[in-house]
Parts: C-alpha cells; structure tokens; sequence
C-alpha cells in the first residue's frame, strides 16, 4: 500500500473545519480532521503528519479548560498553518499576547492589505491592493510571538497575516477556507507547497489503496452489500466487487416504490455489466399489500422501513458464510465534531436503512467510502467506469415514491405518478436542466379534479412538480423554469399522461416547506 503524505488538522470546533479538507482534497493532498483531544504526544508520533493546520473554534484561549495542541507540535519540525482561533493559540502558546474582544469583534467581510516585506504563502495574493477575506472572531492577537512577522492587516486585525518563516509558522487571522475569502484557496496551495507536499491524493491512488485495504480486510470471506441504486452504494458495490470478485453478492430491495425502468436499469447494470452476483429480491407484493389503506406519513416509513430490514435479513441469511456487511458511508458521516463541554462527539447516520443490522446478524463492516466527500465519491465511480448519466443522478429517498404518494398508495396512482415523473424528468434533460437542479419529480395529489378533453368531461388526478436547488438537503429553493418550460410541460403530461388532468408547480422553498410532500 502507497504511504502518502498526510496533513493533520487539529479541530477546534469551528463550524468551517470540514471545509479546510475540502480544500486540501482539492489540492490533491491527504488529510485527517481529528479533534484535539484526541491528539496526543502518541498520536502525533504514530499520525506523523507532514504539516499542521490549527482550525478555527469557538473558544477563548482565556476560558478555563481552553483547548490546546500538544506542544510538541510546534517541536516536530514541520509547517503549521492557525486560523483564527488556530492563529491565538499559536500566539499564546508561543510567546505571544491575545486579548479579549471588546469592542474588536469582526464578524463578516474584512479586507487585508500587504505590509512590505513578501511572504511565500502569500504568492499569488495582492495583485490588487488588497484581498478580501472572512473574519469571524471575538478575541484577537494583540503581541505576537518572538520570531514572527506581520505580512498583512485589517483595519480591526493588525495581525491578519502573521508568520516566523525560519520555523515554517504561519498564522492569520481569517478563515481562507470559505468561499468569502474568494482566494483562499491559493493559501493552501502555497502552504501544501512549502510543506513539501506532492499531490500524490488522487482518484487512481485512492482505487489502489482502497482495494488493498478492503482485501486485506476481508481475506477469503463473503461480503453482502445492499444496493439501493444510488451513487454511494452503487460505487462501494463497484469498488468491492472490483477488489474480491465473487467473494462479494449484492442485495437489491425492490419495494415497488422505484421510478420507471429503475430496477431494471439497477440489475442490468450490476449484474449484466459489472457480473456482479446480485439477488433482486422483488418484494412488490409484500411492500404494497402491507401499504394498502395506510395514509399516515410516518407510518408507511416506519412499515417500509421495517420491511427493508426483514427482507434484507432474510436475502442476506441466504448468503451462506458471509461475514461483512458493505456501506456506502461517507466521510461527513464520520467526522468527529467537538463539543464545546465534554468531550468529542461522534455523529454517525445510520445508512441504506440497515442501521442496526450488523450487530444484529453479527456482521462486521466494510465502509471503503468513508474517507470520502460525495463528489469525491463521484469521482471514484467515474474512475471505476460508472457512466456519468448514473452517477449525476438526483438524490432519491428510500422510502421511495410512497411518499410522493400522499394519502393512500395504489398500484394506479404509482403507474401514474411514474409514468409523469418519466415525462417530467424527460422535459428537464431534454431542456438542458437537469444538472442544475438537486432534485426534481411529481408527486400525485390525493384529489380528482374536473377537466375537460376533447368533447368529454375528464375526472383524474392532479399532480404537482418539484425541482429545487440546494446544497446538502438542509435548505432549498424553487427552481425558477421559464413559464414556457412550465407550460410545455403541462401539455406533455397531460397529453401523454391517462390518469391526470391537472398539474400545478410547487414553489416553497425549504424551510417551511421540505423537499419531499411526506
Ligand atoms: P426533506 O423532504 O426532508 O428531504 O426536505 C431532504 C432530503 O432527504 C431525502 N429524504 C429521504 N431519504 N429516507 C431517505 O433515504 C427518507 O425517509 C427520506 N425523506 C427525505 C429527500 O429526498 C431529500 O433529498
């Protein structure tokens, strides 16, 4: 296995720490977060970083308790990067002053300006008079430590850009991560590049390291995956498969809630393209007759949910021998967040609606995604060959259309609400959209509405489209279509649609609204 070389950043509990790695993945440099209580004198010497970054947090290095690196950090002989709160420790610990920020908080946009003397790090900076940048801090450095310079400074920050270059210390006062401090990512490059750092973290690299791990993990023994048809499980599976053959079987629920054409899409993908060998455990009776009359939102996730669970058990027992369970987690899953009281805590979600069941069956897991951010993620399925119409596609839940569906499920009303999804989805590809919206479908509405066609009196459904941008899910927007889209789009389903008469565009945004109608 390859030995890259690696970046520690040592967690302070800022809100922007994951983007630091975001950076520094860009930059194709390997990276851990860790939160600082875990980094000991121990750890440093096992880890043994080529660089250190002191991230931003929340506290004051005046507070009892306030977090620290160990001092051996700055012993190590390597470059150190501290931001913001990153910058004060440094300062206090190494001989500098900080002081309480009365009166200087700088919160938001702030511009630095350069002093005389040039920086390494700073190359590529300043080709105006001045850079913008992001502030967000309560305290600030008001002495800086023996053998450090000022290289820039804001009116509220006299100490923005501070370094003792012999040492390799560099510290500012700003946060280059974020898309404020628009050249932020330059820094990080000049950072990486006086570390000495190669760019040796690529897709290729990472495949290779990934397949060596993932045998040497597994040996000889079987491997199940659940495939749900999206991006995460969908390039785990390839991956696996990829590192242990047949040793690996693929499970894939059909609930009968999937988009037209998907399940076969998914089998003919895995098993006919990939020779993965996949168990499609068509389970469209059980799913649909245990819905029938239920129009409660939650209680049709929690039946689906309990369902998936039972027949991924009961496919999966079937797997003689097997002793892993494969998930598609990804490294913002995993990251340790620091909690300003105690000590770190771990949020991990649960995934492919299976949590809980490796303990269950006594099954250990195998998660070769977990260091991975989602388009990195996508990348690796490119690099593995998963054509980008699969992995481009719009988040799909895993409860499925049931709840698109509200009120009660039907097998007509899912006929429909397919067959327009198809249609809809159709428009938006076929207008150029689809890349630029996070998700978009129909949802069947719970109401017949009076039409009329031709000469004759239609009775039918109404349906409502959906398509919002967002970042993460968390919040989203409309998506502003042209009214010509719109109408077009109208016509096409009704036209092409039997079962629906109407069709209305859902323009709440999230909050209040959610993305999905249950
Ligand atoms: P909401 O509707 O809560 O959706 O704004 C946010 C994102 O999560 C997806 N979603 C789900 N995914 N199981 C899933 O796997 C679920 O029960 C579920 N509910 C919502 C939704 O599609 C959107 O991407």
């Amino acid at each position: 296995m390859t030995q890259h070389d690696r970046l520690l950043i040592i967690d302070f509990g800022s809100q922007v720490t994951q983007l630091i790695a975001r950076r520094l993945r860009e930059l194709s440099v390997y990276c851990e977060i860790h939160p600082f209580q875990n980094v000991t004198d121990d750890f440093l010497a096992d880890f043994n970083p080529k660089a250190v970054i002191l991230s931003g947090g929340p506290s004051s290095v005046f507070a009892e308790g306030a977090p620290k690196p160990p001092a051996s950090v700055f012993q190590l002989g390597i470059p150190v990067l501290g931001i913001c709160y990153g910058q004060q420790v440094m300062m206090h610990l190494l001989g500098g002053k900080v002081e309480r920020g009365h009166g200087t908080a700088e919160f938001g946009r702030a511009y630095v300006t350069p002093k005389d003397v040039k920086l390494s790090l700073l190359d590529g900076w300043f080709e105006e008079d001045r850079e913008q940048v992001w502030m967000s801090h309560g305290d600030h450095v008001s002495e800086i430590a023996p053998g450090f310079e000022v290289y820039g400074t804001s009116p509220n920050a006299p100490f923005a850009i501070t370094a003792d270059v012999d040492r390799h210390f560099y510290a500012v006062q700003f946060h280059p991560e974020v898309h404020h401090t628009p050249n932020g990512k330059k820094l990080y490059e000049n950072f990486v590049r006086l570390a000495g750092f190669t760019g040796d973290w690529t897709m290729g690299a990472y495949r290779e390291d990934a397949i060596a791990k993932i045998r040497e993990q597994v040996g000889d023994k079987k491997v199940i995956c659940g495939l749900s048809g999206g991006v995460d499980s969908s390039v785990a599976a390839v991956l696996i498969h990829e590192a242990i053959g047949d040793q690996l079987t693929c499970v894939f629920v059909d609930h009968g809630l999937l988009r037209m054409n998907e399940a076969d899409e998914v089998v003919s993908m895995f098993r006919d393209h990939y020779n993965i060998p996949l168990i499609h455990a068509d389970e469209t009776d059980l799913f649909l007759g245990e819905l029938e009359g239920m129009s409660d939102p939650e209680q049709k996730r929690k039946t689906i949910g309990r369902l998936f669970i039972d027949v991924f058990q009961k496919y999966a027992n079937e797997i003689e021998g097997a002793e892993f369970l494969a998930q598609g987690t990804l490294y913002p899953d995993v990251i340790e967040s620091v909690s300003f009281s105690g000590g770190p805590s771990v949020t991990i979600k649960s995934h492919h609606n299976v949590g809980g069941l490796p303990e269950k069956m006594g099954l250990k897991l195998v998660e070769p995604l977990r260091e991975l951010f989602k388009d990195e993620v996508r990348a690796l399925g490119r690099e593995l060959g998963l054509p980008d119409s699969f992995i481009g596609r719009h988040p799909f839940p895993g409860p499925g259309l049931a709840i698109r569906c509200p009120g009660e499920i039907t097998r007509d009303k899912l006929d429909i609400l397919r067959h327009a999804d198809a249609v809809y989805i159709d428009q938006i590809r076929k207008h150029g959209l689809y890349d630029e919206i996070w998700q978009a479908f129909v949802a069947i509405l719970p109401v017949r509405t009076v039409g009329v066609m031709g000469d004759g009196r239609t009775y039918d459904y109404a349906c409502a489209l959906r398509a919002v941008t967002s970042v993460d899910g968390m919040t989203a927007d409309y998506y502003p279509f042209s009214h010509e889209f719109l109408g077009e789009t109208a016509t096409r389903i009704i036209n092409e649609v039997q079962g629906i008469n109407r069709v209305t565009y859902d323009i709440t945004s999230k909050p209040p609204g959610t993305i999905e109608w249950e």
